[in-house]
């Protein structure tokens, strides 16, 4: 058992009188005990604290933000295998994952700091009398930080997505106030530790430890904030932004990407791509490819290939070694694929696999055809490592069933008629659509966020830093 410090506003808290117990899903032991908040009094303390610092962090300069900013990217190379084993224990993330995702996260902070720079100089704009009708005035149009953002972060990249909203948000002169879910609460408290030896020690950042359940409605109802991102499911999406009706909000909710098969593709290299896209990190990603429609016409040459090459995924504990599939991040999460599967089955459904859990919150990889419109695993997110596969015989059945599903965030489409899958993808209800790969938001750089039940804003490293910056005008009159 671990024990973490975390960082909330100027001070570094390590009392765990009033704790946060985090298990481990690779041995449902406790793996991390952190501080966590218990009143509502301590709650809205800390967003008044950050409120009135936030007035004298926006006066700070942008070489100063970034140097602090550069101090966290040096402690965050430091601290690598302690992320890494962090991560490993915490979210069952296998370490070649675990390490990619760092390494993102230090070119996401790199490329924040430089992508800033260019936004305000083309962002800070002075409309005068050299436009034809405009007389006796001069509007001066500049960025402006928001004021106290609120980040709250889920655990599938607990990392990634953490910095993906406090640095935009921290280099345009925000303070943040941010909290993590609970399997992730580890991961997030040590980095507000780093976050404050880097510098953004004076009331910048405060990482808010707490159960969704004992503290999320005092957390987001509250009035000193000025802008929330989240990403999580779309039911507390939906909830947040009930509460806050009126404040800018960039919400990533829930995916149900399908990929598109059409009869020209090189089937072998579609199914490994697929695969992929599926299974990464047991499909608990947004972004995993959660349904596959397929050319009736390839339709037993596909399944026959899918069910050969699911063979060498590799399955084993995140401790033991770089396993393509390992523990899901809790029993819930195992419970509800085996209830998505028996509901499966219960319509009709085949598979050339069978359920089998291993060792703790391991669950095999499944591929489900026959799969009727009736059973849930069509229109829920399964998060998890099983995929349904299901047919069509013409191009309109696939882009009908594409849209079908409440979700909008990616789709993938795999042709060799390129001119063919930019009209598919122009009619697909999603925000982003990959030909030839499967669903992604790496790289980070690229805009990023879903539309219907998927959310709404955009994410990205341009995008987030604009969501959390408002144009301020003064206009001088003569
Ligand atoms: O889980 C949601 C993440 O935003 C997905 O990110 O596509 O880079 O794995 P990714």
């Amino acid at each position: 058992m671990r024990l973490f410090k975390v960082a909330v506003g100027n001070k570094v808290i390590t009392n765990l009188q009033n704790r946060l117990c985090v298990f481990s899903p690779i041995n449902n032991k406790v793996f991390g005990v952190i501080p966590k908040i218990e009143s509502s009094k301590e709650l809205n303390l800390i967003f008044q604290n950050a409120k009135k610092h936030f007035y004298e962090f926006q006066k700070t300069s942008f070489q100063y933000r970034k140097k602090i900013l550069l101090n966290f990217v040096e402690l965050l190379k430091q601290k690598k295998e302690d992320l890494v084993s962090i991560l490993i224990w915490e979210i069952a993330k296998n370490k070649k994952l675990a390490l990619e995702e760092i390494e993102r996260t230090i070119n996401y902070i790199e490329d924040t700091i430089d992508e800033y720079k260019n936004i305000i100089k083309s962002n800070n704009r002075v409309i005068d009398e050299s436009i034809h009708h405009i007389k006796g005035k001069q509007g001066n149009f500049s960025l402006q930080p928001l004021g106290v953002v609120l980040a709250i972060t889920p655990f599938n990249y607990p990392l990634n997505l953490l910095i993906a909203k406090i640095v935009p948000a921290l280099i345009s002169g925000n303070v943040v106030v941010f909290k993590p879910s609970t399997q992730g609460a580890c991961i997030a408290a040590y980095i507000s530790t780093l976050l404050y030896k880097a510098g953004f020690s004076n009331g910048e950042i405060s990482c808010v430890i707490g159960k969704g359940s004992e503290i999320g409605d005092t957390l987001i109802e509250n009035h000193n904030i000025d802008m929330i991102s989240f990403t999580g499911s779309t039911k507390v999406g939906i909830h947040i932004a009930k509460k806050q009706p009126l404040i800018p909000m960039v919400l990533e909710l829930g995916g149900k990407d399908a990929a598109i098969v059409l009869e020209d593709v090189n089937i072998k290299k579609v199914v490994k791509e697929i695969i992929k896209g599926s299974f990464t990190y047991n499909g608990q990603r947004c972004t995993s490819i959660k349904r596959v429609f397929v050319d009736n016409k390839i339709k037993k040459e596909f399944l026959d290939e899918m069910n050969f090459q699911l063979k060498f995924l590799t399955i084993g504990s995140a401790a033991k070694g770089n396993y393509d599939i390992t523990e899901l991040i809790d029993k819930e999460a195992v419970i509800h694929n085996l209830k998505l599967l028996e509901d499966a089955f219960y319509h009709g459904a085949k598979s050339a696999q069978k359920v089998k859990i291993v060792g703790n919150n391991i669950l095999k990889p499944i591929v489900l055809f026959n799969v009727s419109d009736n059973a849930k695993i069509i229109k829920e997110e399964q998060f998890g490592p099983v995929l349904p596969i299901m047919f069509f015989d013409t191009i309109e059945e696939a882009i009908k069933m594409t849209n079908s599903s409440k979700f909008g965030l990616q789709a993938s489409i795999f042709t060799k008629k390129i001119d063919l899958a930019f009209e598919i993808a122009n009619r697909l209800e999603v925000v982003t659509v990959n030909i030839n790969k499967s669903s992604s938001r790496s790289p980070d750089i690229f805009p990023f966020g879903g539309i219907k039940h998927s959310g709404k804003g955009l994410q990205g490293i341009r995008e987030s830093i604009l969501s959390m910056n408002r144009i301020k005008g003064i206009i001088e009159n003569s």
